[in-house]
């Protein structure tokens, strides 16, 4: 069964055939970033522009990639939720306008819940329960998987995300946008123990906080003319102590709820670093860690499509009067 996927919840557009949730026939990928770069961040009213000059053609080309043709798609599935809403409205319009012309099923997709299925594109199979992590650019939160319709939420970020924290230490080091390809550029010739940065304790042990070790990144760097060695021992320093803490809350939640498998999906998780300490410490503890490939961490349409897939199957619809869900 052949499901396209949509997706626009950020400054992505993308589109996506995938073949019985699992097989990715094409996955089409366009982003707006290089018009954000002078901003430090996405502008939204940017980023949606883009969306709505290019979304027609980018589904176009994912249709013309997986060699199939519309009438062959028998579902539509689109993010409509969590992200910027002008973004959304893109997609979620474009696939309903297309499920109505087309008379085609169509199905509302949650953006985080999609970044976890990125990890059963193109043939893995992890058994059931296990704890998710989901680190992006908006998100960082911990689940309890017992099935593709049941995630139960134990805890995410108070303030920041994890990528956003990224984000900003790379603006305060002056180092571009996005920030956490650049610092873990930078991270790989720095001293990691060179200072001891933490993390914010929470209140509830899944929960987390970023917003605090970005301040004292901020007051290690602020007023001071950093030479390069410094800015990578800082580089370093944040990277290691952020990805210290996702490890130890992922370990503490597969414990308490007593799993043996570790998804761990979102933008983050295309660093080297995190996915290698994930490794080691999951194996430590007698447990499996799983990740996306690398190209499918980021924001793409193949993960809307295989978890639409899969919901479908469940008797899943959605109808022309879909709409955005931002929680
Ligand atoms: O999942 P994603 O594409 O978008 C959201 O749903 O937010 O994640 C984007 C985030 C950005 O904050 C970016 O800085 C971060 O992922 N990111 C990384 C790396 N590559 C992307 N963070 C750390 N190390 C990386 N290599
Ligand atoms: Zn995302």
């Amino acid at each position: 069964m052949y499901v396209l996927g949509i997706e626009t919840s950020c400054d992505e557009t993308s589109a996506a055939i995938v073949k019985d949730g699992r097989q990715v026939l094409s996955n089409t990928v366009t982003s707006s970033l290089d018009l954000h770069k002078k901003y430090g961040g996405v502008v939204p009213e940017i980023a949606f522009r883009m969306q709505l000059e290019t979304i027609a053609q980018v589904v176009d080309c994912a249709l013309k990639e997986s060699g199939i043709s519309k009438k062959d798609i028998k579902l539509i599935s689109v993010t409509n939720g969590p992200g910027l809403a002008g973004s959304l409205l893109v997609g979620i319009s474009f696939a309903k306008a297309l499920s109505f012309s087309l008379k085609k099923p169509l199905l509302g997709i949650n953006h985080v819940y999609s970044h976890i299925y990125a990890n059963f594109l193109n043939g893995e199979r992890i058994g059931f329960p296990f704890v998710a992590l989901v680190v992006s650019g908006g998100h960082t939160s911990l689940f309890y998987v017992k099935s593709f319709d049941s995630i139960i939420l134990l805890g995410s970020t108070l303030d920041d995300a994890c990528g956003e924290s990224f984000d900003k230490v790379a603006k305060i080091l002056g180092l571009g946008y996005p920030g956490g390809p650049l610092i873990e550029q930078l991270a790989k010739k720095g001293n990691a123990q060179k200072i001891k940065f933490r993390c914010s304790g929470t209140k509830k042990q899944l929960d987390f906080s970023f917003s605090g070790i970005k301040t004292a990144v901020l007051y290690a760097a602020r007023n001071k003319h950093l030479s390069e060695n410094e800015k990578r021992d800082i580089a370093a320093s944040f990277q290691e102590s952020a990805i210290d803490t996702l490890v130890k809350k992922a370990l503490l939640a597969c414990k308490i709820k007593k799993v043996k498998s570790l998804v761990v999906g979102g933008g983050v998780v295309a660093n080297n670093r995190l996915r290698k300490k994930f490794l080691e410490e999951a194996e430590k503890n007698n447990l499996k860690a799983y990740f996306p490939p690398k190209g499918l961490c980021m924001d793409n349409a193949a993960m809307v499509a295989g978890l639409g897939y899969q919901l479908f199957k469940k008797g899943y619809r959605s109808d022309l009067y879909l709409n955005l869900d931002l929680n």
